[in-house]
Parts: structure tokens; sequence; C-alpha cells
């Protein structure tokens, strides 16, 4: 199934590539900060058609188009098909297409490809996490000698002082941090030692799902920042790590029930 899913997000990531003149294809949806273009929707149709004839029993739940009332019962596709638009749009070369594949709410399989570094991000439970075919895994380091990966809640501009509250009190205890644009991203190189954490208030199901499994199968952990399993039927906070920095959200300035 995983390769299945793989060579239809590789062939997405193509019209992602080839995309022309994205400007002129780009939207604002609810504000200046809140964007779509042509390309997030054509990508989103295509996966819609190719996954759901990969696996006709399952429901679509995507950023871009009709969802799927609940995407906790029987098989769901969870779909963004660009994550990190922002970046897309002006010309950062950091989105990313995110699948993920899940049963009654259990997520299964999880996929993030990053096509302009051709980066195929993949997972199956209980099998494994891997970038573009190797085992990937956490890394080890305290975050004392390592570094934090963070986003900024856009779409809820009053979480920008917990937000902050939380980078201050997170860089005072790590190297750095980054704020890469792409929540999918993020995860997934949290997943391969790349950052040691990652945090963000009110991610969606479709931003988290897949890169969410592919923390966990190369070791991590994750939950909302009030420290419960992640919902795949609403926003909700994100926090993972490596094992050994996993326990620190018991330490910090956490608004535990901001959704
Ligand atoms: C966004 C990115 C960004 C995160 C936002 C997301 P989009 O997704 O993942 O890093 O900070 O919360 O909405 O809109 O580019 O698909
Ligand atoms: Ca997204
Ligand atoms: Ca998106």
């Amino acid at each position: 199934m995983v390769d299945k899913i793989a060579a239809i997000v590789k062939e997405a990531g193509q019209m992602v590539r080839s995309a022309q003149d994205i400007g002129a294809h780009t939207h604002t949806k609810t504000s200046d900060a809140d964007l779509v273009t042509d390309y997030d929707v054509a990508v989103e149709q295509f996966l819609r058609r190719e996954l759901l004839s990969l696996l006709p029993e399952a429901v679509f739940y995507g950023e871009e188009g009709e969802k799927a009332p609940d995407p906790t019962r029987g098989w769901a596709f969870i779909v963004d098909p660009i994550d990190g638009t922002t970046n897309f749009v002006r010309g950062i070369r950091q989105s990313a297409i995110s699948v993920a594949l899940a049963k009654d709410g259990d997520l299964r399989w999880g996929v993030v490809y990053d096509p302009g570094k051709e980066e195929l991000f993949t997972a199956e439970r209980g099998c494994g996490a891997f970038l573009n075919g190797r085992p990937i895994h956490v890394s080890a380091r305290p975050l004392a000698k390592g570094i934090f990966i963070m986003g900024t809640a856009i779409y809820r501009r009053e979480y920008l002082r917990p937000t902050m509250e939380l980078a201050t009190a997170l860089f005072a205890r790590s190297c750095d941090f980054r704020r890469l644009g792409s929540a999918a991203l993020d995860l997934c190189y949290v997943a391969c030692g790349r950052g040691e954490l990652f945090f963000e208030y009110s991610l969606c199901p479709w931003d988290f799902a897949a890169g969410a499994l592919l923390i966990e199968e190369a070791g991590g952990r994750v939950s909302t920042m009030a420290g419960t399993p992640l919902r795949l039927d609403r926003r909700c906070s994100v926090w993972a790590s490596n094992a050994e920095n996993f326990s620190l959200l018991a330490e910090l300035p956490v608004e535990r029930n901001l959704l």
C-alpha cells in the first residue's frame, strides 16, 4: 500500500514542480495569511481520484475540497495537497504533499513528499519510518544540545502570545529554533533527527496526520499540548519530540486547552 500511495503522491509532486506563474493563480481564503492556489486545488482533485481508485471503500478528507463528515470511521485518506502554500507562492522550496490513510481513527500509513528536494518520507504502522527508502529515527539529543521547530498558528492570531511564551521558554533550554512553514515537513524533520522537538497550536488533521505517524514509527512521541492523543476530526495543538524531550511538556508554560 505504501508504495502505491507513494507513486501517486510522487506523480502529484510533478504537478507542483512544474507549476508556472504561481502568483497569477493565487487567491486569498479567509485572510491575507490564508492562501490557496489553483495548484492546491488541482493536486487535491488528482489525489482524490487516484487514491479513491486505490481503495474505493475509503472516504476522503482533504483541505481544499468537500470533506467526509467523519474521518475517524472506516478507512479515510487525510490529505493536504500542498502543505506550505505560502512558501510555494513565495518561491521558498519548503512545501510538501501529505497523505495519511487511517482505519477507524488509527493512522496506518503516512506519506509526505517534498517535491522541491525530492525527499519522500513514508511510514507504516508497526513497520518503521523511511526517507527515500532508508530507515530514519528520531535523534537522541537532549534539547539543551539541539533545536526545536515551531509553527505560529496563523489562522488564530490570538494564539501569538502563548506561542511566543512557549517559544521563549524552549529557546532558553535549547541551542536555537526554526520556523520553516510546513507542519508536515516539520514533523518529518523531527522524525529523521534534523530537529529534536516540534510544537504548534491549532493545526488541522491534514497538516499533521501523516507526520504524526512518521514521528511514532521513527521512535518519537506525539500528543496534543494537553497530553491527549491527536484528534483526526478537528483542529488541535501538536507537541512532538524524540523520547528524551517529550516530558518537557509538563514543565513549560503551555496553554493546554487551546484548540
Ligand atoms: C500551514 C503550514 C504552516 C502552519 C500552518 C498550516 P498550509 O499549512 O503547515 O507551517 O504553520 O498552521 O496551516 O496552509 O500551507 O497548508
Ligand atoms: Ca497545511
Ligand atoms: Ca494546504
